[in-house]
């Protein structure tokens, strides 16, 4: 699954166009615009397993028609208060330093994007995913599933409380670690419109030697990527406070995946 930025029906180009002003049955759809500069390529050199599994021949558009766009949804009425709780999913409380996680969904023009599900994933404070390919050898942790969902509201906002991610090793190279991070899903109005990506910590030591990071092209895109502390965000005696917007596409777009990685 590619997971390029829908783009408005503005942006049709001129090829759908002359298509469509030639035959009634036509039906203008929107392209899927990809930024040169900002995404990462999906091979990607020192990210090993990207030559084994990028596609080797051109992406083929699969237009959104009335079946994309109006399947089955995933709504508020259905998610719970502890979903975004992440501390609060057991019986006991998780290991680790808690954090406040808030942030907004933004279009282009800082428009606030509501009614997005946005789902995170990642490990737990030291570093160990509850997966059952997960090979890591630090300890699980009985009150800690790493999963956590929401809804934006009308003003594009989601929160999560959580706990601080540990790094990991990941076998990609010699002493290859992952610098903390927390893997995010947004799901726009169906299910085929799916974006992805990871947020980062400020100031991780690791940033410079993983891959992954490195393979956005662009410096100020991957600082895009780093959440920012927020004092104002934090919770006396409680809680740290990271905020991290997100933004869909423009210039200040968010760096997405081209696929999901369990990395
Ligand atoms: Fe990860």
């Amino acid at each position: 699954m590619t997971a390029d930025v829908p783009v408005a029906p503005a942006d049709v180009t001129a090829t759908d166009q002359a298509v469509n002003a030639s035959g009634p049955a036509k039906l203008a759809l929107p392209s899927y615009g990809r930024p040169r500069g900002v995404h990462p390529p999906l091979d990607f050199e020192g990210y090993r397993s990207t030559a084994l599994r990028h596609p080797r021949q051109p992406l083929v558009l699969l237009p959104q028609r009335l079946t994309e766009v109006t399947g089955p949804l995933l709504g508020n009425d259905i998610i719970t208060p502890t979903d975004s709780d992440l501390t609060m999913q057991h019986a006991g409380e998780p290991q680790g330093q808690r954090i406040i996680l808030e942030g907004r969904v933004l279009d282009s023009d800082g428009r606030p994007i509501p009614d997005t599900l946005i789902e995170i994933w990642q490990t737990n404070a030291a570093g160990r995913y509850r997966h059952a390919r997960e090979h890591h050898p630090a300890p699980l942790d009985p009150n800690f599933t790493g999963i956590g969902r929401c809804m934006t509201d009308a003003g594009g906002k989601y929160r999560f409380i959580t706990i601080q991610p540990g790094a990991y090793p990941w076998g990609n190279h010699h002493n290859a670690w992952r610098p903390a991070h927390i893997h995010f899903s947004l799901f726009g109005r169906a299910f085929t419109q799916r974006l992805v990506t990871q947020m980062y910590f400020p100031g991780d030591p690791l940033f410079a030697y993983d891959p992954i990071f490195n393979s956005v092209p662009d410096e100020r895109a991957r600082q895009r990527l780093v959440a920012q502390f927020d004092m104002d965000l934090t919770q006396p005696e409680w809680a740290l406070g990271y905020r991290w917007d997100i933004v869909l596409r423009g210039r200040d777009a968010t760096v997405f995946e081209s696929e999901v990685d369990d990395k």
